[in-house]
């Protein structure tokens, strides 16, 4: 069952892309930033509404509607996390929730041979890879035209892989598949082709095709999963890049949120602080850490250990997450975070709130720095990494809040990606480290 969640997953994140309008007039001061080649196994990563993306929604949005948006996807994101949990019937979270997580950042591949553009979204808390195809019924934008390939293939009904589907349905001799999800309902086919990221071609990757969407959202244009499960990119890959990547996420604040992904062993920092990673197989795509205290300031903040232990069963622990935006701390670590922060703030100041972040200030104040301690490693975050702050309404916040309250979700941490901008997070999955070093890559 543990294949058919991480495909529920992926799915539904795969969904999301759709959300709005694309744009189709670039922003003439990107030039063709997106189209510079990307170079040996490197690629650029582009946040999804930067004034550069293909994707960016075309409407305005004042800065506080921004954010209170991202938050809401977050609250999603993390429905979709209280799915993942093995045992779980494939068709996930409470119904009636609409899907309206948008993965966060994108990269360009291509499939087939020739090979055909399409710009993916990046996520590694998820397992595989999906393309909306030829033929497909509901989907939006761009294609995948499986009949313009030569290299393209249906994977059998009786290949090993579709075991691994949810529902799989042997009409002809090809492998589909249905999912469900609330309103929305996808058929897609299993299928094999080679995959070229930058200039690697990958011959006969495994990913879904998909072939029917209806419901509320459609399909988007597709979704590249780095997560460590069994079906995993990484999986399939790993002669090439030895389970090895790394990506530099862009700054929310620079003009044209270019950052990379780089993928292999080859040109990764070689002296770069490490902690273990820590494998959950009940929850096998995720990448937890040992988080083992916060710092405020000079001030180690009183955490209860047990609040930030590890624990396969329960799925408590710490992830790095890049599709969730703003970092969740389980209730008691963030109180004690949180109270921390305020109090060096004086009892005077006035704390004022913005959707869900309950630590804002209007008047000038003075900011501590915030250290994650992992076993083995610190990270210092710059201000920029843990404030929200808004020039116009000269508000300033917390970019941090509590883990929702759902059996699932309160005992994970999620160091997300507002908290991982401009550094280098190195994935070494054969080794079990998760290297962390600050660049500028934006
Ligand atoms: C990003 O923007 C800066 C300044 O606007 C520019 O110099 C640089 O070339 C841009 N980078 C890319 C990749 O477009
Ligand atoms: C894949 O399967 C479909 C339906 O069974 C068939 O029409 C098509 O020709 C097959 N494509 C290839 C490349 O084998
Ligand atoms: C793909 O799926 C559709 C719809 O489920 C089905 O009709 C078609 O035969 C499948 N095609 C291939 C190539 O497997
Ligand atoms: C899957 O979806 C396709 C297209 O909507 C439909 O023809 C087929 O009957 C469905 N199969 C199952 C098992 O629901
Ligand atoms: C806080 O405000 C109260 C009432 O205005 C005042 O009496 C007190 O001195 C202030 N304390 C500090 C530390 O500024
Ligand atoms: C992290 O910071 C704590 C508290 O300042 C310190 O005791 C510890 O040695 C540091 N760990 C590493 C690996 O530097």
């Amino acid at each position: 069952m543990e294949g058919s969640i991480i495909f529920s997953l992926s799915l539904l994140l795969f969904f999301t892309l759709a959300q709005g309008q694309t744009n189709t007039n670039p922003n003439p001061k990107c030039g063709s930033s997106f189209h510079q080649a990307d170079k040996g196994s490197t690629l650029q990563v582009l946040h999804v509404n930067s004034p550069c993306s293909p994707l960016r929604h075309n409407a305005p949005q004042s800065w506080v509607d921004t954010v209170l948006q991202m938050q809401s996807k977050d609250q999603a994101r993390l429905d979709l996390f209280a799915s993942l949990v093995a045992g779980r019937s494939f068709v996930p979270i409470a119904s009636g929730r609409q899907v309206i997580q948008t993965p966060t950042y994108i990269v360009r591949a291509k499939i087939g041979t020739p090979p055909q553009t399409l710009l993916v979204a990046v996520d590694n808390s998820n397992d595989v890879a999906w393309f909306p195809c030829s033929g497909c019924v509901g989907c939006s934008s761009t294609v995948f035209a499986t009949d313009k390939s030569t290299t393209f293939k249906n994977v059998s009904c009786g290949a090993a892989q579709c075991s691994q589907v949810p529902n799989p349905t042997c009409g002809g001799s090809s492998c589909g598949f249905n999912l469900t999800y609330g309103g929305s309902s996808i058929a897609a086919n299993l299928s094999q082709d080679t995959l070229t990221l930058s200039t690697d071609a990958l011959p006969s990757y495994t990913f879904g095709c998909v072939q029917k969407a209806t419901g509320s959202s459609a399909p988007p244009q597709g979704l590249l999963g780095l997560g460590r499960g069994p079906l995993s990119f990484l999986s399939q890959t790993q002669s090439y890049y030895q389970s090895t990547f790394s990506y530099c996420l862009p700054s929310y604040k620079s003009p044209n949120f270019s950052g990379t992904l780089r993928l292999g062993p080859n040109g990764q920092p070689k002296r770069i602080k490490t902690t273990q990673l820590l494998r959950n197989p009940r929850r096998s795509s995720f990448y937890y850490v040992n988080l083992v205290g916060v710092k405020v300031g000079r001030r180690i903040v009183d955490i209860p250990p047990s609040a930030l232990a590890f624990n396969p069963s329960t799925g408590a622990g710490t992830i790095i997450d890049s599709g969730t935006v703003f970092t969740r701390l389980v209730e008691p670590v963030y109180t004690a975070v949180r109270n921390e922060f305020r109090r060096r703030m004086g009892r005077n100041t006035t704390v004022t709130s913005l959707g869900g972040f309950d630590t804002c200030y209007t008047v000038p104040i003075t900011i501590p720095t915030i250290t994650l301690m992992f076993a083995g490693m610190n990270v210092t975050l710059p201000q920029d990494n843990f404030l929200i702050r808004s020039s116009s309404s000269s508000t300033t916040c917390l970019a941090m809040a509590a883990s929702p309250a759902d059996p699932v979700n309160s005992v994970l941490n999620v160091i997300a990606n507002w908290q991982q901008q401009n550094h280098r997070f190195l994935f070494d999955i054969l080794n079990s480290k998760l290297g962390v070093a600050r660049e500028t890559c934006s």
